[in-house]
């Protein structure tokens, strides 16, 4: 048992990772039960009433679950935070922005902290004391974050510091991808993408059926969709998301601007789920996404990397 299966008591070294719009209360509540950890992905200043029903998945049970934050967008606002934390969470993930104020306070409250990193001055910064787990985030992860280093040098580095625990993200989509980066150091991976067609995710069909269908080619890193959109994210972090007619109309930036009328068109395509214009935010490991399955089976699936690492160990031996 490493340092932290027995710092959160789960069983299986698997996080959901909390992905706004896919990871609920049901997704994760289905993780946890499994023996991983689910996570619960927050965008923006959710209603009580949402906060309530997603909490009520997770409640009952005795393992261990989290939520995660956009930090830039606690910066703006900490109540969605301070409504978690009245359901004692046993992790608050803090990415993307100024973690500070939103650890502080979940440290208050004695809860457990970890932030997503996803480039070497990022890693330095979650050294500090207000951050328990680290998480590194490689660019080929999907959804937002850094373009800038991927999974494994950034997960070697990280390793390198025998401080504090490293779970791995980014790209994790099997079960020898768990065993690749348990063999190099991280004490558990940080899944996404892997999840999204679960029968649990949030997701619409129109997006979980397009996930099933796309391969590791297919992605792209964009600001687009955020830009049509008029949201607030900062630039250094863009997405990855399914190419898609939208994505590839607009391609370079520069030669074009949000307007009211786009945002609207992008507003309508998302209700109505138009996996071409819409983003469906994905990383490279949407290769492994090809049926609907229940979270407890993908987390049996990725469970295998024992076996995996087991044999490994007899052919080098
Ligand atoms: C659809 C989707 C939504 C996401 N939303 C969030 C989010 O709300 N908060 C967050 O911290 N990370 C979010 N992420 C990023 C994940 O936490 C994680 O870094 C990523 O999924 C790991 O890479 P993978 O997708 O290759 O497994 C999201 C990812 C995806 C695919």
């Amino acid at each position: 048992m490493n340092d932290l299966q027995r710092l959160l008591g789960y069983r299986e070294p698997i996080f959901n990772a909390p992905m706004a719009g896919a990871a609920g209360g049901a997704l994760a509540a289905a993780v946890s039960a499994a023996g991983g950890v689910g996570m619960i992905g927050v965008s923006g200043s959710p209603q009580k009433t949402w906060i309530e029903e997603q909490v009520s998945h997770v409640a009952e049970l005795d393992t261990p679950w989290g939520v995660g934050f956009m930090a830039w967008s606690l910066e703006q606002d900490l109540a969605p935070l301070e409504n978690f934390l009245e359901y004692s969470p046993a992790l608050v993930s803090l990415s993307f922005g100024d973690v500070t104020r939103g650890a502080a306070l979940a440290h208050e409250a004695g809860v457990l902290t970890a932030m997503q990193v996803g480039n070497a001055a990022e890693l330095e910064r979650s050294m500090q004391d207000d951050i328990d787990i680290i998480v590194v985030r490689g660019g080929e992860g999907g959804g937002h974050g850094r373009n800038e280093v991927g999974t494994l040098p950034l997960l070697q580095l990280a390793t390198a510091q025998q401080v504090k625990p490293v779970v791995a993200a980014g790209g994790i989509g099997t079960a020898h991808g768990m065993a690749a980066v348990l063999a190099a150091g991280a004490q558990a991976a940080w899944v996404g993408t892997r999840f999204l067609s679960a029968t649990e995710s949030l997701g619409h069909e129109n997006f979980k059926k397009a996930a099933r269908a796309a391969g590791m080619d297919q992605t792209v890193y964009t600001r687009a969709f955020d830009i049509a959109q008029q949201l607030a994210w900062p630039a250094e972090f863009g997405g990855r998301a399914l190419r898609n007619e939208f994505s590839d109309a607009h391609q370079d930036l520069s030669s074009w601007e949000a307007t009211s009328d786009l945002r609207e068109e992008m507003v309508q395509a998302r209700a109505q789920a138009r996996e071409q214009i819409a983003p469906v935010y994905a990383g490279q490991a949407v290769e492994f996404v090809r049926a609907e399955t229940s979270a407890a089976q993908v987390v049996t699936e990725l469970a295998g990397f024992r076996q995996i690492l087991r044999e490994a160990a007899g052919r080098f031996s």
